[in-house]
């Protein structure tokens, strides 16, 4: 069996707190399935910042070069030297972003299983902005190559999910006619290739509006960055906030696995962080590994996972989902559901 190379970006606030969290289900893992993991900490984020003037020193990212994955906790303030710098330098260009409602969350509603592939090198997150006298100006870099890349990762993730087979491109081509016009056309010339999925399109405006009128009408959605970022948020608060928000930053040989959310700084060191986003993240991790290196354990790893998170759901919650546990004893439970688990 390979050996699977594992960067632990533990970040700030409650980045350590679920961070040790996913240690300790992905030794459960290894045990339970016997996967080779070695995990090699990296460190990064504001109290790195403070600690060695740089928010992503040199030394950090060469571990993470030399890594198969990063798995990735939140941080601070430096998120854009961070995790923007990240997925820029390894060419991370598809960010994935689930929402799917566990029916063992209540109070959300059901059916939802959506996945936003949000574009995740350009538009205005290339962080081209500067100031003048009396105002300030940025500049958004779209280009053809890389909605050809996303549009493309979007159809092909649409015939993989199989389900509603459907992908939506989000964008504001009617004002931005130049950068969303660009976007919008490639999508449509992309789907022209992909005729087996249903295409549409749809205004970033009314895409807000609908994730809240009607969202089981959405499969894949492909977008820009930034509309992709905020729409994202929206998405997981629909299946339970961003306690249980997991994602992907995929490139065509590495991958980044982080939970949507930030560092939390009003509950840091309290212990009620929510781990499970994180542990998503792991599964999503595992399945990847999966895929890539063709080993079998890791695909049942990232099945049971989920499935202890889902058994964790239906009793144990911390008080995000409006429960009154610990990180810890969620962190326990779905130890204990993964020890469970019969092993073939
Ligand atoms: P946030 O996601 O950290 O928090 C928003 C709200 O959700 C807070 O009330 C928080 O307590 C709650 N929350 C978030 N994750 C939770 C969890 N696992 N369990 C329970 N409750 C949770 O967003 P905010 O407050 O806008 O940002 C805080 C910091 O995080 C900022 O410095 C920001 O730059 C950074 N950030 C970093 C990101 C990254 O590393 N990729 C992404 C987003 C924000
Ligand atoms: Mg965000």
């Amino acid at each position: 069996m390979t050996r699977f190379k594992i960067a632990l970006l533990t970040g700030d606030g409650i980045g350590p707190e679920i961070s040790n969290s996913s240690v300790a289900i992905l030794k459960t893992l290894s045990e339970q399935f016997h996967l080779r993991l070695d995990i090699r900490n990296v460190e990064a984020g504001d109290r790195t910042l403070k600690r060695l003037g740089k928010a992503l020193p040199q030394e950090s990212i060469d571990v993470i070069e030399t890594s198969d994955v990063c798995l990735k906790g939140p941080v601070g303030e430096t998120a854009a030297d961070v995790i923007v710098k990240l997925r820029q330098l390894l060419d991370l260009y598809a960010n994935l972003r689930p929402a799917k409602a566990y029916p063992q969350v209540s109070n959300y509603r059901q059916g939802i299983d959506l996945l936003i592939v949000r574009e995740n090198t350009e538009d205005l997150y290339r962080g081209h902005e500067f100031e003048f006298d009396g105002g300030a100006v940025a500049l958004r870099l779209i280009t053809k190559n890389a909605c050809s890349r996303i549009a493309e990762y979007a159809f092909r993730m649409a015939r993989e999910r199989g389900l509603q087979k459907r992908v939506i491109a989000v964008h504001k081509a009617n004002v931005l006619r130049k950068t969303d016009g660009l976007f919008s056309r490639v999508c449509r010339e992309v789907a022209s290739r992909n005729v087996d999925i249903d295409f549409n399109e749809m205004y970033v405006d009314a895409a807000a509006m609908n994730l809240i009128r009607n969202p089981n009408q959405f499969d894949v959605l492909v977008t820009t960055n930034l509309y992709g970022d905020i729409l994202s948020d929206e998405a997981a608060q629909l299946v339970g906030g961003l306690g249980v928000a997991p994602s992907a930053n995929v490139g065509d040989n590495f991958a980044l696995f982080e939970p949507v959310h930030g560092s939390a700084p009003d509950i840091a060191g309290k212990g009620i962080a929510n781990p499970l986003a994180m542990l998503l993240c792991v599964k999503m991790m595992m399945d990847w590994w999966a895929l890539k290196s063709a080993d079998e354990s890791a695909r049942r790893a990232a099945e049971a996972l989920e499935d202890a998170v889902l058994c964790t759901l239906a009793r144990t919650r911390t008080p995000d989902l409006g429960g009154n546990s610990s990180t810890r004893e969620v962190t326990n439970s779905v130890i204990r559901q993964l020890k469970k688990e019969p092993r073939s």
